[in-house]
């Protein structure tokens, strides 16, 4: 925020006879994993920038370029506040509805609700729409968190307190859903995780990449290493430099040997499941839907946990397998196979 008049200022300290510059905003929409298919088809290209002639003629040249492959009605232009203001919302909204969805899924565990239905009856109501309500282990990303920060920032700084509170909330609700499926996996698995090894299928913060910024794995991992556990993880994208260097860096340990030696990586999924307690599954890749879950079971410690942060897999299918499943924002308490994080005795 407030970028264009930084880079105004700069180029007006080093003007040069004339050179002049017009500065215009113009965010960048693109989503890691489809970035080419946003590039090629955004839902609306925004041009922001000075209300002068030279700012005019500065947007209408950038407005021609877009119009070579976007449609007119789609190419919206502002003043630069409200352009680079719109950025910072876009995703705060989005991660606010990720939130939203996610703080429901706590009350759907609690009372019966399931997730989806609700997410799916929200979603069919034109007003909201569809999208971006997943119920999950958290959001992650590079994008949210900072942009939400950012914001929460301005609004401070803006001495609009009560604003910054409200946009804190989405980043504290998702640390909260992160921090909750955590302690789920520990109470589920007889309140001790220690010494017990579990398997973590995906690492990367959403399918089809191998960014790991503010993934919730890392929480998750952060968690579960500090209570003790054995780690062997697997993702398809991910370096496994880049998971050790995560997971050994000052923000989750203060032991990085006890880490390193904690944590095994695997370069396929079926060795990462070998003889563990649980799987706990925290990105929601194609191919873990079509993992031979027979196999899986058999090669597992029993009773053999399924942990499923992204509510990707079949869960019923699983149940049948034998395997004791939980998920997000649904009890799963059919067979009496399943000892559902409700009813076992808390501490
Ligand atoms: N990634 C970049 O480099 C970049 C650069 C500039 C702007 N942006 C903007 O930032 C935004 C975020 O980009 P991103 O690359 O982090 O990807 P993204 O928006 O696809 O994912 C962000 C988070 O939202 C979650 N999510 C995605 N779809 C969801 C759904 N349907 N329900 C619930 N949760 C869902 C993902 O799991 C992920 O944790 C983009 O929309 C884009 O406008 C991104």
């Amino acid at each position: 925020m407030r970028a264009a008049e930084s880079i105004m200022a700069v180029l007006k300290a080093n003007n040069k006879p004339d050179v002049n510059y017009s500065i215009l905003s113009n965010p960048e929409f693109l989503a890691e994993g489809t970035a080419i298919e946003n590039l090629m088809k955004p839902d609306r290209v925004l041009i922001g920038g000075e209300d002068t002639p030279e700012g005019k003629r500065a947007v209408d040249t950038l407005c021609w370029i877009y119009e070579h492959w976007v449609e007119k009605e789609k190419i919206l232009t502002t003043n630069t506040w409200s352009s680079e203001l719109s950025k910072l919302a876009a995703n705060a909204m989005l991660a606010q509805r990720i939130s939203s969805i996610n703080s429901l899924s706590a009350v759907c565990e609690a009372t019966g609700a399931e997730v989806s239905e609700v997410a799916r009856a929200i979603g069919l109501d034109s007003r909201f729409g569809s999208k971006f309500l997943q119920a999950s282990v958290g959001f992650g990303g590079s994008c949210f968190q900072k942009d939400l920060l950012n914001l929460v920032y301005i609004c401070e700084k803006l001495n609009l307190p009560e604003v910054a509170r409200y946009w804190q909330q989405v980043i504290d609700m998702n640390e909260y859903q992160k921090e909750r499926f955590s302690q789920k996996i520990i109470e589920c698995l007889f309140n001790t995780v220690n010494d017990k090894h579990i398997s973590v299928l995906g690492f990367a913060f959403k399918k089809n990449t191998g960014d790991t910024r503010e993934t919730p794995a890392i929480s998750v991992c952060k968690t579960l290493l500090e209570e003790g556990a054995k780690l062997k993880i697997y993702d398809p994208k991910v370096e496994k430099s880049q998971m050790m260097f995560d997971l050994t860096s000052a923000k989750v340990t203060d032991n990085p040997e006890h880490v390193r030696k904690s944590v095994e990586i695997f370069s396929d999924p079926y060795s990462a499941v070998l003889n563990t307690h649980a799987i706990v599954v925290c990105t929601e890749w194609d191919e873990f839907r079509e993992l031979d879950f027979k196999k899986i079971y058999h090669s597992m410690m029993k009773p053999a946990y399924i942990f499923d942060g992204r509510k990707i897999l079949d869960h019923e299918a699983l149940q049948n397998m034998g395997f004791h499943v939980i998920t997000i924002g649904k009890k799963l308490n059919r067979t009496g196979l399943m000892r559902n994080f409700e009813s076992i005795p808390q501490q």
